[in-house]
């Protein structure tokens, strides 16, 4: 089995780095983290990755004069130059510029702490579904693509339910806990050809089956070294 190479792009913490790490470790798991990218440099999802024995490279802005798009021209050519084929945002809190969401159309998943469109386009969506007081909130794993933040196609959703004693932390555990769940199986379905985009929507293709005359091909690696094959 040819196993996808996947970047994950971190700030923060990185238990959804280490849970794709422990995914990857399985034998039957189609993609394999080749490198992690930080704009932190102190993030303890760094220190993960080299532990890991993953290539761990801090790409802070500051490092290019605050110049943004210079930064995500050197992060495109890094993704590019290490063969990426698919970009994982764990916990990554800087909007990627168009130069990265245009090298891989349909090939950047990101996951957001809540049922999106609620709570989306900001870093406080656990304290904003308490605040507004849903029952009901969760997590969304998404393809990224240019415009609304946090409005790409969704691949998967976790529900959680608001206890009442819920406090910010109590109820973003619980939260985590989905996205640990929920961020591998993304990754897994993306490589083994499980989705496919059609508009907004993204459907799930039952496993085994051929595509059998589908408008559009299934997202995955193989589709994409077929397409540059071509
Ligand atoms: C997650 O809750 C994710 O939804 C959000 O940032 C958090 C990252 O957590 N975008 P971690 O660094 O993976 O622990």
């Amino acid at each position: 089995m040819e196993r996808t190479r996947v970047a994950v792009l971190v700030s923060g913490a990185g238990t959804n780095l280490r849970a794709l790490l422990d995914a990857c470790a399985r034998p039957e798991y189609p993609a394999q983290i080749v490198l992690v990218m930080s704009n932190r440099p102190s993030a303890p999802a760094l220190e993960l990755a080299r532990a890991a024995r993953v290539d761990a490279v801090a790409m802070p802005v500051s490092q290019f004069g605050g110049d943004g798009s210079a930064r995500d021209r050197a992060l495109r050519d890094l993704l590019r130059a290490a063969a990426v084929e698919l970009v994982v945002c764990a916990g990554y809190d800087r909007m990627l510029g168009e130069v990265v969401l245009e090298a891989f159309p349909d090939a950047i998943i990101n996951i957001h702490p809540s049922l999106l469109p609620a709570f989306g386009g900001g870093m406080r969506a656990v304290e904003e579904a308490l605040e507004y007081g849903v029952k009901v909130s969760g997590c969304t794993v998404q393809l990224l693509e240019a415009g609304e933040p946090d409005g790409g196609p969704i691949i998967l959703q976790g529900t959680v339910a608001v206890l009442e004693n819920d406090d910010v932390d109590s109820l973003r555990q619980r939260i985590h806990e989905q996205e640990w769940r929920l961020v591998p199986e993304a990754v897994a379905l993306w490589c083994r050809g499980r989705l496919r985009r059609e508009g907004r929507r993204v459907r799930l293709l039952p496993a085994g089956q051929p595509e059998g005359g589908a408008a559009a091909p299934a997202l995955s690696a193989v589709t994409r070294r077929e397409e540059k094959r071509r």
